[in-house]
């Protein structure tokens, strides 16, 4: 992806359902010089995630969108990106799954983290099903989206030992110190940087 605003950084809205932990790193990251992105929105369809929070503290606007009617809730996200000029969008733990028109229409610009070293385990539950398979390894992956869940181009992956002990919970706690390391060297990647 080439840099289209010149020595301006990168218009980024950041999409969240939940804690929104990768946005809270996505977001420090965004303050370094050397981060290419600025983050200037905050979508969520969840009006109770924690992850809301983040916007109050760093003074990012925040839209949330009720996902009830899909195709409606595209329709303002669409207007809202406009609105907001966005040229870059990152999901960071959103639970919502978009319909081929929308990702059509921000091909190549999307990108997203998903807690499983991809292909593997695609959708939900995956530090379950890695420790229930009896994987010696999972980890992290950040991809473009494509029209497929969770299969467009990786752009770097992460792994993480799964120790005997583990349980998906402390599995999840030890891969999501890593995915908040690796969301931004995807970005600084897919910009050459
Ligand atoms: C993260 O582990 C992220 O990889 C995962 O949800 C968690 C969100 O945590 N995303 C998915 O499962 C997407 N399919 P966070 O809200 O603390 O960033």
């Amino acid at each position: 992806m080439v840099l289209s605003t010149g020595t301006n950084k990168i218009i980024t809205a950041v999409f969240i359902s939940g804690t929104g932990s990768n946005l809270k790193s996505l977001i420090k990251f965004s303050k370094f010089k050397k981060s290419p992105i600025s983050i200037k929105l905050i979508i969520t369809n969840n009006k109770l995630a924690k992850g809301l929070k983040y916007g109050k503290i760093f003074k990012i606007k925040k839209k949330i969108i009720n996902f009830k009617n899909k195709e409606i809730a595209e329709k303002k996200i669409i207007n809202e990106l406009k609105r907001n000029k966005i040229e870059l969008i990152c999901l960071a733990g959103f639970m919502k799954i978009f319909s081929k028109n929308f990702i059509k229409n921000f091909k190549g610009k999307i990108l997203n983290i998903h807690p499983s070293l991809l292909p593997k385990y695609k959708g939900l539950n995956t530090h379950q099903r890695a420790i229930e398979n009896k994987d010696k390894y999972s980890g992290c992956t950040v991809h473009f989206v494509n029209s497929k869940l969770d299969s467009g181009k990786i752009i770097l992956q992460k792994k993480v030992k799964i120790l005997k002990k583990d349980t998906p919970d402390s599995l999840s706690k030890r891969i999501l110190t890593q995915e908040h390391k690796l969301y931004p060297k995807a970005i600084l990647k897919v910009f050459n940087l």
